[in-house]
C-alpha cells in the first residue's frame, strides 16, 4: 500500500525569507529582504575558529554546551543585565536562535494550550506552537510605533494562556520595549499561569542612546522565561547557527530534553573560539549599536529624496519603509513588482501577520556594505 503523506504543518509554505532570497539570485536583484550582514565575523574570531579545528578536540561537545562559552554567557548575563545564572543548569547552547526557539515552545506547550503571539510576529513560532497542538492567538501591535497595546494583551491572556511570545528588539519593525514596558507585562503576566518566550537574538542593535531592556534584568519575569539570543547576529556569522537559551533550571532541563535529541550539542570549534572572543573582547557587543545606527543613518539618508517614508528604526537591523506614495498594491504584490521594476528585494511585513497591516510596508535590511546601500538606494529614489 502506498503511504498517503498528511502534512504536520498544512498551510505551511517556505518561508518568505527563503522565497525572496531566490528571488534575488534569479534576478540578480540587490538583496535587501534576508536579514544577514554582508560583512564577515571579526578577523580574531575566524582566526580562533580556524585554531580551534585545527587544535582540536573536533568531538562531541557537552550537550548543553562548552563550559568556557557556558561560563561567557553568564558572565555576560550578570554584567549587561544584573542577572547572575548558573552555567550548568541555567544556559544551554543551541543550533542559532532557531533552535532555542523550538525547543522552548516544544518544552511548554501542550496539545489545547494557547500560545499568544504579538503581531507582526517572526515567523517561526507559530508552526512550532501548532505542531504541539496549541492554539495560537495574535494580537496585533500598537500603531504608531509597535508597541504593545496592553488592553488587547490583556484580553488574550486567560487560564488556558500557557505561552506569550515576545520579541525584542522587534524584526520586523524596529521597535523595542523599555524597562517600563516590562514590568506592565509583569503584572499581566502575575495572575497567569504563562510561560514568558523573549526572543532577544537582535539584543545588541539598539540605536540613539537607549539601552535593550531584557526580560534578564526583570527578576520577576526572567523566574517565568525563556531568553533567546543569537551568536549569528551579534558577530556577523549567522552562518555558523549557533546562539543560546537562558531559563531558570526547570525550564532548562525541559529544554535540554529537547535539545539532546533536535542536535544534542553544537560545532566544539565555533563554541570554543566565541567563548575565547567573549572573553578577550567584551567591548565587541558595546560598539555594535555604533556601527549599525551608522549604517541606519545612512540608508535614511539615501533614501530621503525618495517617495518612500521611513518609519522610525530604533533597533535590529531593519528599517520599514511605507510605500504608499508609490503605489496601492498589497505588499506581498508590490515586493514582487520591486523586484522587476527596481531589482531590490525586500521583505513584505503581511506574512508575519494574522491580519494584513493597513499601511504599506516593506522590510530593508541595512546589515549591508555602503556600496549595496547606496545602489539599493539608487534605485528605490527612482520609484
Ligand atoms: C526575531 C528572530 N528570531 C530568531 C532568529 C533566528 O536566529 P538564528 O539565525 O540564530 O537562528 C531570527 C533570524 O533572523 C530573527 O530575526
Amino acid at each position: 500500500m502506498t503511504p498517503t503523506l498528511t502534512s504536520r504543518l498544512p498551510g505551511v509554505g517556505t518561508t518568505i525569507f527563503t522565497v525572496m532570497s531566490r528571488l534575488a539570485q534569479e534576478h540578480r536583484a540587490i538583496n535587501l529582504a534576508q536579514g544577514f550582514p554582508s560583512f564577515e565575523p571579526p578577523a580574531r574570531l575566524r582566526e580562533l575558529v580556524a585554531r580551534h579545528a585545527l587544535e582540536g578536540p573536533n568531538q562531541y561537545a557537552p550537550m548543553s554546551g562548552w563550559p568556557a562559552l557556558c561560563e561567557a554567557i553568564a558572565h555576560k548575563a550578570e554584567r549587561l543585565y544584573g542577572r547572575r545564572v548558573s552555567p550548568d543548569r541555567e544556559v544551554t547552547v543551541t543550533c542559532g536562535g532557531t533552535e532555542a526557539l523550538s525547543c522552548a515552545i516544544q518544552a511548554v506547550v501542550h496539545p489545547g494550550d494557547e500560545v499568544v503571539l504579538l503581531d507582526p510576529a517572526y515567523d517561526s513560532y507559530e508552526p512550532i506552537a501548532r505542531l504541539c497542538g496549541g492554539v495560537v492567538r495574535h494580537v496585533p501591535l500598537a500603531r504608531p510605533g509597535f508597541g504593545i497595546d496592553w488592553q488587547r494583551l490583556a484580553d488574550a491572556l486567560t487560564e488556558r494562556t500557557r505561552l506569550l511570545v515576545v520579541n525584542t528588539p522587534h524584526n520586523p519593525t524596529g521597535a523595542c520595549l523599555a524597562a517600563a514596558d516590562l514590568g506592565r507585562l509583569a503584572e499581566l503576566l502575575r495572575p497567569t499561569r504563562a510561560f514568558l518566550l523573549s526572543d532577544e537574538v537582535y539584543e545588541h542593535m539598539v540605536f540613539d542612546g537607549a539601552r535593550h531592556a531584557s526580560v534578564l534584568s526583570h527578576p520577576e519575569l526572567a523566574a517565568r522565561a525563556f531568553v533567546v539570543s543569537s551568536f549569528g547576529k551579534t558577530y556577523h556569522a549567522t552562518g555558523w547557527k549557533i546562539g543560546y537559551c537562558i531559563a531558570p533550571p526547570p525550564l532548562t532541563a525541559e529544554l535540554r530534553k529537547l535539545h539532546q535529541y533536535v542536535t544534542f550539542s553544537i560545532a566544539t570549534p565555533l563554541q570554543r573560539a566565541l567563548a575565547d572572543f567573549m572573553v578577550e573582547h567584551p567591548e565587541w557587543e558595546q560598539e555594535l549599536p555604533a556601527f549599525y545606527q551608522e549604517r541606519r543613518d545612512r540608508l535614511g539618508a539615501l533614501l530621503a529624496g525618495s517617495r518612500l517614508r521611513l518609519e522610525p528604526a530604533r533597533a535590529t537591523y531593519f528599517q520599514l519603509v511605507d510605500y504608499s506614495a508609490v503605489s496601492t498594491a498589497k505588499d506581498t504584490d508590490f515586493a514582487a513588482e520591486l523586484i522587476r521594476r527596481a531589482g531590490v528585494v525586500t521583505i513584505p511585513v503581511s506574512p508575519f501577520c494574522e491580519a494584513p497591516p493597513e499601511e504599506r510596508l516593506l522590510r530593508l535590511c541595512f546589515a549591508k556594505d555602503d556600496d549595496v546601500l547606496e545602489a539599493a538606494a539608487e534605485r528605490l529614489r527612482a520609484l
